[in-house]
Order: C-alpha cells, then structure tokens, then sequence
C-alpha cells in the first residue's frame, strides 16, 4: 500500500471531448507536481477507449464501472474483466449502491465479479454502505459485516483488492458522513478484515470513504483513522476539484 488512493468515478457522465480535456488536465497536474496520492479515473464504458489511450504509460490508472462475472458468452451490453483488462484497465468498480438498486445486484453477484476481477488482473474496488433506512434504525455495522463478508471473494489475496465505504445516503447528497461515522465505520471495517487476513495482510488492503467528497472536506475526511483515499462521484468531474482532493 503506497499513499491514498484517489479514485473518480465518472457514473454515466462525459464525452470524448470531456474526458479528453479531463484526463489531459490531470496529467499536466501529475507532471507538474510530485505527490503521493495514486490517481485512478472511472470513465463510463463507452469513454473507455479515449482515456486509456491518453493516460496510456502514464501515472494515471484507469478503471471499469462495472464488470461481469463471466469471462465471455451472450451477455449482450456486458463488459468482461478481461476484456478490461486486455485494453488497459487496472481496476474495476464493483458492487456500486447504485449498481445494488438499479440492476438488484446482491452481494453473490458482488463476489462473482469481484473474483472474476482478480482471476482478470484487476484490482477490484468492492463498494459497500448502509442506506438512509438501515442507519435510522441503527443496523449500519450489522449491514457492513454482512457485505463485506459476502462480497469479498473466498480465496481473494489481500494485495490485489480496495474496498470503498459510501453511505448510500451520503451519495450525491451533499450530506457527507462525519469524521467521526466515518472512523466509526472504517474501523470495524478494518477489524473484520483483521478477523479474516490477520492484521499485517489486512493492512493492505485500503478502505476508501466515498459519499460527496469535496475539496472542502477532504483534508479531513483522508485524516480519518482507516481512510486510505476517497471513491469520489460528482467532484471528480472538475479536474481542479478531483486534482484538490488528492493533493493536500
Ligand atoms: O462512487 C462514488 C460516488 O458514489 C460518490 O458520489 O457525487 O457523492 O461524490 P458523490
């Protein structure tokens, strides 16, 4: 595990010209200035293609939104991890609470593609969170335990998977968990993992905060015990904004 790792997830936004001044921007970012944070960017599917090409030997990694649990067959409009990974991605976004709800994924399904991921080559950020509903009823911790131990593949090696923590409520919100849910939830996060890796492999493995993240908000969210780097939504659509939550 090197520094946070910063990952933008565009959901169903952009175009070529977009992702083209985007991605350009970053990279002049990232050659400018030294830092420590790993930069990844989730461009819808279609945008794929523009933005390996242009972050391509670069510091900038690339990710899938989603993939399917098989390798190939008549899935039409599917993506399979290894087609992710034959052009260039190094991750995949799997298990988004907006993924749970509108295509009824489970945490099975979760674990399927999370393993297909690793057998692919990719590093897989597993996304879990409690609704709005769960956390008035105070079910947050029970709702974690049980994605985080259903989604996570069996036999999954510790080096090669990211975990990301967003609150389903805190999504697109502007409501941002505060530093104190968030270290509340990414320590027995982190706890479970220890139960299941032992502490030294759990270490390795980063749990993200993700949930209207926003340069203002940053600094102190990334402070957080356990917080080892932002899955951010809607700022990472402003180079300056994603760029600023990075580089602290
Ligand atoms: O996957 C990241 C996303 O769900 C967070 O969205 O707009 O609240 O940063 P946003």
């Amino acid at each position: 595990m090197t520094g946070k790792l910063i990952a933008g997830n565009w959901k169903m936004n952009g175009s070529v010209s977009f992702a083209t001044e985007l991605v350009e921007g970053l990279l002049e970012r990232l050659n400018q200035d030294a830092v420590s944070a790993d930069f990844v960017v989730c461009p819808p599917a279609a945008l794929l293609g523009t933005v390996l090409s242009l972050a391509k030997d670069t510091d900038l990694a690339v990710g899938g939104q989603d993939c399917h649990a098989n390798v190939s067959g008549a899935h039409t409009g599917d993506t399979s991890a290894e087609l992710l990974k034959d052009i260039g991605c190094g991750y995949v976004i799997t298990g988004h609470s907006e993924r749970r709800t509108d295509h009824g994924e489970t945490n099975a399904d979760v674990n399927a593609k999370s393993a297909a991921a690793l057998t692919a080559g990719l590093t897989p950020i597993i996304c879990i969170g409690e609704t709005e509903a769960e956390r008035v009823t105070g079910d947050t911790l029970n709702v974690i335990k049980t994605q985080v131990t259903e989604s996570l593949p069996d036999d999954c090696d510790p080096d090669n998977i990211v975990l990301a923590y967003e609150p389903v409520w805190a999504i697109g919100t502007g409501k941002t968990a505060t530093p104190a849910d968030v270290a509340d939830v990414h320590n027995f996060i982190r706890g479970l993992l220890n139960d299941r890796f032992g502490e030294d492999a759990a270490k390795k493995i980063r749990i993200l905060y993700g949930g209207s993240v926003k340069p203002e908000n940053a600094a102190e969210l990334l402070a957080v015990s356990n917080v080892d780097g932002a899955l951010v939504g809607g700022a990472s659509l402003k180079v300056e904004d994603f760029w600023a939550i990075g580089v602290r």
